[in-house]
């Protein structure tokens, strides 16, 4: 009998049905979902709209290559450029945000024809052989992938940027707020840095937005608080609440030619219609403004709790940092209180619930947090 290959720990709990911000499993318990499963779930599961959506798509047309027209790539386009505030850069559309990056990192290199790229410490980009060679994270880079073309420099430190951004830099790949480096924001003065540095050498900047982007910071894309605009933006995750798309917003400097760039499944009618459907409920129940003010919530009732080292984060995109490993308080969230939240590092607790989510939920977390954090010895 053929197994699965055994990467993931797993917790032994099998959701079998989720509405909004709750799931099921197959004993009829509920819990409370914090976590969207990696920032994935942005509009709620199973929201009415969409299902409707991707049921109708599905009985219309489910596939066809990217050789025929398929105008659901031109609406996702148009509404996407019109919500993110990027109506003049145009889409490229792939399954994950991980290949995202390696397509933004293509584009960079055949447009300055460098090959030299800037990452930084604690950044994550994905598993695939480029995303993963700008990725900080030796346990989960295999010797095929290491490439000489990659420097790391440390994470908002704008000297750093000044001197390291040279001439010879094809791209230089950020994350507005690091994800899984533990929810670590840029700085505006760092984001204003990085943008005068490729402007200056010709670099070309990429914000991996797959994590902080698609509204869940409060804006559409994190990187806009700080007021710069990239050349090349990734995102993937919250873009299709569950259905695989990832894609590339290309600022108009960049020259499309016939065969530098596609995929099979990128831009198929389902993925498509899921990331339509994402935004037009995105629009009509103003959920950007809603993980603004849902930001807020959790975070005053948080500092209310007390007892951690450090909070960060904007919006929906939290980082709790304990002084102690976080394994236990977790488990007890997920186990006593049916709350489902997420980790980075050891020591942080990590919340990226939908955008849709309310007071009820956060109260819910809030009192359990309380309840946890008032035993943990001094
Ligand atoms: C910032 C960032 N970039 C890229 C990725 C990779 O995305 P995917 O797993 O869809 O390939 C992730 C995934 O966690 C991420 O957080």
């Amino acid at each position: 009998m053929t197994h699965l290959f055994d990467v993931y720990p797993l917790y032994d709990i099998e959701p079998v049905k989720a509405r909004g911000s709750y799931l099921w499993d197959q004993n009829g318990t509920k819990y409370t979902d914090l976590y969207g499963g990696h920032a994935v779930i942005s509009v709620g599961h199973c929201h009415p709209y969409y299902v409707e959506m991707l049921t109708k798509q599905m009985n219309a047309i489910s596939f066809y290559s990217n050789s025929v027209r398929i105008s659901l790539q031109e609406e996702l386009a148009e509404k996407l450029g019109e919500l993110s505030g990027y109506p003049d850069y145009r889409l490229f559309l792939c399954n994950s945000g991980a290949e995202a990056n390696e397509n933004a990192l293509k584009l960079a290199s055949f447009h300055n024809g460098r090959t030299k790229v800037i990452a930084f410490n604690k950044a994550f980009h994905g598993r695939t052989a480029g995303a993963v060679a700008v990725t900080d994270n030796p346990a989960i880079v295999a010797p095929v992938n290491y490439n000489q073309h990659v420097t790391f420099l440390p994470y908002n430190d704008i000297e750093a940027a000044e001197t390291g951004i040279t001439d010879e830099v094809c791209a230089v790949i950020v994350e507005g707020i690091q994800g899984v480096g533990g929810i670590h924001v840029a700085t505006d003065e760092f984001l204003q840095t990085l943008r005068r540095r490729c402007d200056e050498t010709g670099a070309v900047l990429i914000l991996d937005s797959v994590q902080c982007g698609f509204g869940r910071t409060g804006k559409f894309f994190s990187h806009q608080f700080s007021g710069i605009d990239p050349d090349l933006m990734t995102m993937a995750k919250g873009m299709g609440n569950g259905f695989p798309i990832g894609g590339v917003l290309i600022s108009p400097k960049f020259k499309a030619s016939y065969g530098m760039l596609g995929t099979t499944f990128g831009g198929n009618h389902l993925a498509c219609a899921a990331g339509v459907a994402v935004l037009d409920i995105m629009k009509s129940e103003n959920l950007i403004e809603n993980a603004a003010r849902m930001g807020e919530y959790f975070m005053e009732g948080i500092r209310r709790v007390g007892g951690y080292k450090e909070l960060r984060g904007r919006g929906l995109m939290i980082g709790i940092e304990y002084d102690f490993p976080v394994k236990d308080l977790r488990n007890k969230l997920l186990f006593e209180h049916k709350l489902f939240t997420g980790v980075a590092g050891a020591n942080t607790i990590r919340l990226l619930p939908s955008l849709a989510i309310g007071t009820e939920e956060a109260d819910a977390f809030l009192k359990a947090l309380e309840v946890e954090i008032s035993q943990v010895p001094n």
